[in-house]
């Protein structure tokens, strides 16, 4: 698991899921069943759901994150959102370069990197979602997709700004079809990314970096996965909907102490 230079934490992606009624049941069922948690939790619902999940969740430890944003303050960009709107409505995290936005949506590495910086500006906290597909890890591309990713979304990053992003490692064939990594395969790719980090950042700032696994994270296997030693949470989708799976995954099972 993670050192106690990084706290733990644990992400929920509600993607186009949910109306403003399940939204207030979901988040209320987290809220009140929410005891001693070691994690740092975050729920990301739809732009419609965000400023109805600030709400319901003042004074609860459980932030608001977006699922994506738009790099410029203000003006005529039509259906757009920017970081500083989502500050003003009570966000404090979000989600950037999701595969399913690279995807569906053409995100580039360097939109991915513009939007990087106006998230840091504001003073949200940005995810930045990185992985494979299946053709590129069959095709022993793994590393080097990673790397590309990574080192695009970073251009131009400050040392100094390092700690205050998280990076997502979704491999692309793990999210929604209950294919999940093995921890040895998530962990072996978020040393590979936190090796990256170092190179682009410096390896002091890389250690602070925290690193989530995404992709088909269940209460079942989500302790075997926080087992390991780079995997500093999880970026869970299709169970943080539901109330009693993705409580179980918030309350994952440290691992003793090793000696
Ligand atoms: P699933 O947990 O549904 O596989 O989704 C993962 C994901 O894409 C989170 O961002």
């Amino acid at each position: 698991m993670t050192t106690a230079l990084r706290r733990p934490l644990i992400a929920g992606n509600w993607k186009m899921n949910l109306d403003l009624r399940a939204a207030r049941n979901l988040l209320r069922a987290l809220r009140e069943n929410l005891s001693d948690v070691a994690a740092e939790v975050a729920v990301c619902p739809p732009f419609t759901l965000l400023a109805a999940a600030a709400e319901e969740l003042k004074g609860a430890p459980i932030r608001v994150g977006a699922q994506d944003l738009f790099w410029e303050k203000t003006g005529a960009y039509t259906g757009e959102v920017s970081a500083e709107q989502l500050v003003d409505i009570g966000c404090s995290v979000v989600l950037i370069g999701h595969s399913e936005r690279r995807r569906c949506f053409g995100e580039t590495d360097d939109t991915v990197a513009r939007k990087l910086k106006s998230a840091l500006r504001a003073g949200l906290m940005p995810v930045v979602c990185v992985g494979e597909t299946l053709e590129e890890r069959e095709g022993q591309k793994t590393y080097r997709v990673l790397q590309t990713q990574l080192k695009g979304a970073l251009s131009g990053l400050a040392p100094a700004e390092a700690g205050k992003i998280v990076v997502a490692y979704e491999p692309v064939w793990a999210i929604g079809t209950g294919k999940t990594a093995t921890p040895t395969q998530a962990q072996d790719a978020h040393l590979f990314i936190r090796k990256t980090l170092a190179t682009v950042l410096g390896s002091e700032a890389s250690m602070a970096v925290r690193i989530l696994y995404g992709g088909s994270v269940k209460p079942d296997n989500a302790d075997a996965l926080m087992a390991q030693p780079d995997i500093d949470g999880a970026l869970v989708g299709g169970e943080s909907l539901k109330p009693v799976s993705f409580l179980r995954i918030i309350h994952f099972q440290a691992p003793a102490e090793a000696g």
